[in-house]
């Protein structure tokens, strides 16, 4: 089964993500987050990336691309691939469908969480991540024991993503609204857009998911 998992920064793409990959044993590739831990090692590619990212503007075709290629090779002992932030525009899906159909791959399903821009912005606000294990909360839907702490981790401190501020967010959100949401058109008339209420809690939500991939 291949699936992509769609929708707009913040609706919960990552955290349907993590309990997918669980239930369903596919390969996950997050583009975003392949991005960032090039940026994290300050590669060639990372350094490109970067400036990109922090100002909410999607990196260009060609770095995106090179990553999904080289992460589709590792999909060996798996049920399928979850795509998770890509494609995030109408030629990368074009891209996409060239890939796969060369490797005789099909999407089954193509996820689009949706909510309300209001749940968007607090959930995007209240994100945060440990510096040390990388674990996350929310601080108003899943906060820490202690306030800017990590559970887990002894000296772990809690921070925002590089990309997580108010304006940036509004940047990302209209970036997605320009680039990302006319792809809903382009996979509905393939049959394969599934809208999901994505408001509810993370379980609830996933239960949705099921009702469609089961
Ligand atoms: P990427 O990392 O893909 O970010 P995004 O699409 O903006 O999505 P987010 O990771 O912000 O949100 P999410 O939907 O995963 O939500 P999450 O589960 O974390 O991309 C980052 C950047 O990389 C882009 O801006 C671009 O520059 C670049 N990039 C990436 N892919 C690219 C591509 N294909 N082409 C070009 N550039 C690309 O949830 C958010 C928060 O809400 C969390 O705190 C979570 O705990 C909480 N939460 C989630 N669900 C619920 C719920 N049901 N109830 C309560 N809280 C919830």
């Amino acid at each position: 089964m291949n699936i992509i998992l769609f929708g707009p920064p913040g609706v919960g793409k990552g955290t349907q993500a993590a309990r997918l990959k669980e239930a369903y044993n596919l390969l996950h590739l997050s583009t975003g987050e392949a991005l960032r831990e090039e940026v994290k090692n300050q590669t060639e590619l990372g350094k490109r990336a970067k400036e990109a990212m922090n100002k909410g503007e999607l990196v260009s075709d060609e770095i995106v691309v090179g990553i999904v290629i080289n992460t589709m090779e590792k999909a060996s002992g798996k049920n399928g691939v979850m795509l998770d932030g890509f494609p995030r525009n109408i030629p990368q899906a074009q891209t996409l469908d060239a890939l796969l159909s060369k490797r005789n791959i099909t999407i089954d399903h193509v996820l689009s969480l949706e909510s309300d821009q209001e749940i968007i912005l607090k959930r995007l606000a209240g994100r945060r991540f440990c510096n040390k294990c990388g674990k996350d909360y929310n601080i108003y839907f899943n906060p820490p024991k202690v306030e800017g702490e990590c559970d887990a981790c002894e000296d772990g401190i809690l921070a925002a993503r590089a990309d997580d501020n108010e304006k940036v967010h509004l940047d990302r959100l209209n970036v997605y609204a320009s680039q990302t949401e006319p792809l809903k058109e382009y996979y509905a008339k393939k049959g394969l857009l599934r809208p999901i209420d994505g408001m509810g809690s993370p379980d609830e939500v996933f239960e949705e998911v099921k009702k469609i991939l089961n």
